[in-house]
């Protein structure tokens, strides 16, 4: 994390954060943590979501982490009953995450529609049951959602339908609710994560990882805690005139394509 952010700027927020045990997402919820927020991690499997909950909360003294697991963002009401146990361990819910995805490498012949719709359920109906669930909540506390995107379908990226098409999703839907949501005071933005290095996304996607840089021009990859970095300043009150925007963090990459072809 960068030093550019004061102490204590998110005392006494909570953050719910989907996909919590991943690299980016991880990263993310250690950022808000060390800047004095509590949070409560979601994730499918159990024991990585525990144990990725037990060593977030050992960056701050007084943090407060909980770990959520065997919840599967497709089922509304799962998530549900993570935030009833969020509110009863924590007290309440500001900030929101929507983190949790699915991905791999897949060409449209061999691409089953299950699979389309595996990706789609996870990335895009898991976003808007992320919100949904957590709706009162932000309701309250006038809390700021942010969704992680991608910048895959900014242009044609095979191999990706099925990621493209869920983030275009998710990116229509922040779009939609900051319009929607922004009357009684909740802010939804996106980030859109490039070329991050050492992310399970990363290592799935780029078969030749060292050609990578020159499609960049910023001329190298991304790191997990310039992503943190920009999800601080969104959810700070240095963005609190921003809603209904989706910020790439990538070095500039989308513009010349992701190089994965
Ligand atoms: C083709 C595949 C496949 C593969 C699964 N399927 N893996 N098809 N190639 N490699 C198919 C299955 O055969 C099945 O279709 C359907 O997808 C559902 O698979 P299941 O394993 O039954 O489903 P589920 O348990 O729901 O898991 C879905 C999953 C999940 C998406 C595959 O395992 C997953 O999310 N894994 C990876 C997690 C991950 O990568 N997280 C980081 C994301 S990074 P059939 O027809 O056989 O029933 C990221 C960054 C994006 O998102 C941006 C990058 C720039």
């Amino acid at each position: 994390m960068s030093q550019v952010f004061r102490d204590n700027i998110f005392a006494g927020k909570v953050v719910f954060v989907t996909g919590g045990a991943g690299t980016i997402c991880r990263k993310q919820t250690e950022t808000l943590v060390k800047l004095g927020a509590n949070a409560c991690i979601i994730g499918r499997r159990v024991e990585p979501t525990e144990l990725a909950a037990k060593e977030i909360a050992k960056i701050s003294e007084n943090a407060k982490v909980i770990g959520v697991g065997g919840i599967d963002v497709r089922q509304v009401s799962q998530l549900a009953k993570a935030v009833d146990h969020c509110v009863k361990e924590l007290g309440r819910i500001d900030f929101v995450i929507c983190g949790a995805a699915g991905n791999f490498l897949a060409d449209f012949n061999h691409l089953s529609a299950n699979a389309f719709k595996s990706v789609v359920d996870i990335d895009l109906l898991g976003s808007f049951n992320t919100v949904k669930a957590c709706f009162e909540q932000l309701r309250q506390n006038k809390g700021c959602v942010l969704f992680v995107s991608a910048t895959l379908h900014y242009q044609g990226v095979p191999f990706q339908s099925h990621v493209g098409a869920a983030k275009a999703g998710v990116d229509a839907l922040s779009n939609a609710l900051a319009v929607e949501l922004g009357p009684i005071g909740i802010r939804c933005n996106a980030i859109a994560p490039g070329a991050i290095d050492n992310t399970e996304g990363f290592n799935r996607l780029v078969t030749n990882p060292s050609n990578v840089d020159k499609y960049i021009p910023l001329q190298r990859k991304g790191s997990i805690s310039e992503i943190a970095d920009v999800t601080a300043f969104l959810f700070s009150d240095a963005a609190k005139y921003v809603t209904g925007t989706v910020i790439p963090v990538d070095g500039g990459m989308w513009h010349l394509g992701f190089p994965m072809r």
